[in-house]
């Protein structure tokens, strides 16, 4: 992988555009890679499809034309529809609609599960918060009863489906109408809630994230966790009453439940585009620290690659059919390609795989994303990924970090892990990276 960009730069952004077309028929092709490969040109489409053997002749794309179709821009990409609400949700909407109408094209239709764990459900579970957290300086309470909780959750969702997010966002975030209430914790009130926590000391802590010092100083994480420990321990009687075991299981829930009704608390007290930032901030350090890729069994690039490697032709061509399918899952930040990389290299050396292959078969951080149609176009949201945004004419475009090609590092036993409490990788990736808006427009 590697090698000279096969396409000129404004053929590379024509394949971008096609590619973001064809994503929206994902459904219907069911195979976004070859999908975009089909439109770019027909050799590169033959020559990746002999890496890709597992395609069934079922799958096999249509052709996809869209050079001869209409112009999109002639046609709107969508069209809003009245939501069907149930009349029985006490949350007022209209206090975070800018915020909705952004969670909507963050998590539009066809894109939602390719953007879900990077940038659709971090928004969609802060709009929730924020929902709740504006709602309480009207109600007093930072929590819904389940029966509010279910017709709520249910509205919100019609009033996201009319403005075009796709319609199982509670299936695609794991989202319950639970996680509105106040779950496991004691205490879901505002008075309540100011009577336990320092709330001077908590805004101060939280009222400003630090987007790259906040995951490994925890300045705010840290605030956070303590008024979640204080709520959650607000009732002692517990733990008289349980076997230790489940004492331990139930005290932790009980504090994750806790830290709900801290954010929404937060949120209450902050305008909802400055609650938005900060709980994007801090969901940001948990999701560039885990890797969300599924990773498929190894055997098959153990078995060419492993011990003595005796055909490094035969090698790579295991490792480029291995990392295809990597490539067909999400999107992901450079950060967590970093992770990604780092993983699937310790994956392979307790196979026995301890040649550096990343190298021999020249794999950068760009083959762990989705691709958008060659090697050259493989699209990593930047570290600190800012929301998708949608114009009418051109539809729907988001930030990638179109890098060059970043040789992907092959953990040595020595290293420490990556994760995202190091600055060091921020001020790097951010260095690096160049910031590249994938917009309709510039076609
Ligand atoms: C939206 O409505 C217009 C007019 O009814 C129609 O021509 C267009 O195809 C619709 N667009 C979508 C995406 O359904
Ligand atoms: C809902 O929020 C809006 C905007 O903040 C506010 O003007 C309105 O009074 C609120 N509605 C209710 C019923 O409290
Ligand atoms: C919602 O609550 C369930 C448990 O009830 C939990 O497993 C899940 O992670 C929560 N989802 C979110 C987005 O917090
Ligand atoms: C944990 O508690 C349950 C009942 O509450 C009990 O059945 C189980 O044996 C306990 N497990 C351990 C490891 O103590
Ligand atoms: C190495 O593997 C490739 C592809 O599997 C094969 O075409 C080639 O003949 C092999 N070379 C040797 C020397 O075995
Ligand atoms: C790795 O190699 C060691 C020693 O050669 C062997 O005992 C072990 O079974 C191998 N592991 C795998 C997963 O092949």
């Amino acid at each position: 992988m590697g090698g000279p960009p096969l396409l000129s730069l404004p053929c590379r952004l024509l394949a971008v555009l096609l590619f973001l077309l064809c994503l929206q028929d994902f459904y219907k092709f069911d195979d976004i890679i070859v999908c975009s490969f089909a439109m770019v040109d027909q050799i590169t489409e033959e020559k990746e499809n002999a890496l890709m053997p597992d395609i069934s002749p079922s799958s096999a794309p249509q052709p996809f034309l869209p050079l001869l179709a209409p112009s999109p821009m002639a046609t709107p990409f969508f069209n809003s529809s009245i939501p069907k609400l149930s009349g029985q949700c006490i949350l007022n909407f209209s206090a975070v609609d800018s915020l909705i109408s952004t969670t909507a094209v963050d998590c539009w239709t066809s894109f939602a599960p390719f953007l879900a764990n990077v940038i659709c459900c971090p928004q969609f579970q802060a709009t929730l918060i924020i929902l709740i957290g504006q709602s309480s300086k009207e109600t007093g309470m930072l929590a819904l009863d389940s029966t509010h909780a279910n017709h709520c959750l249910s509205d919100i969702q019609q009033i996201l489906g009319s403005q075009g997010a796709n319609s199982d966002l509670q299936e695609i975030c794991s989202v319950h109408p639970s996680n509105l209430s106040e779950g496991s914790c004691p205490v879901s009130d505002i008075d309540g809630f100011e009577s336990v926590v320092d709330s001077s000391q908590l805004l101060t802590a939280c009222g400003k994230v630090d987007p790259v010092n906040e995951c490994c100083s925890k300045i705010c994480q840290n605030a956070i966790l303590e008024a979640a420990r204080k709520l959650a321990l607000r009732d002692g009687g517990l733990m008289t009453s349980m076997a230790i075991n489940n004492t331990l299981i139930q005290h932790s829930s009980k504090i994750d439940s806790c830290r709900n009704i801290v954010l929404r608390w937060l949120s209450s007290r902050l305008d909802p585009s400055s609650a938005k930032q900060v709980l994007r901030r801090l969901s940001n350090c948990n999701v560039n620290g885990v890797c969300p890729l599924d990773f498929p069994d190894t055997k098959g690039v153990a078995k060419n690659c492993g011990n003595e490697i005796k055909n490094d032709t035969a090698c790579c061509h295991a490792m480029e059919n291995y990392v295809s399918h990597l490539q067909k899952q999400s999107f992901i930040t450079n950060l967590q390609s970093l992770g990604c990389a780092s993983l699937l290299g310790l994956k392979l050396q307790e196979m026995n795989v301890s040649t550096n292959i990343y190298s021999l078969c020249q794999i950068s951080l760009k083959d762990f994303s989705l691709q958008v149609g060659t090697q050259e176009s493989g699209c990593l949201l930047p570290s600190l990924p800012s929301d998708a945004t949608f114009d009418p004419s051109s539809g729907i475009s988001f930030t990638c970090d179109l890098n060059d090609n970043i040789a992907a590092p092959w953990p040595s036993a020595s290293q420490a892990s990556s994760s995202a409490c190091n600055k060091l990788v921020y001020t790097l990736s951010v260095r690096i990276f160049q910031w590249f808006n994938l917009n309709f427009k510039s076609c």
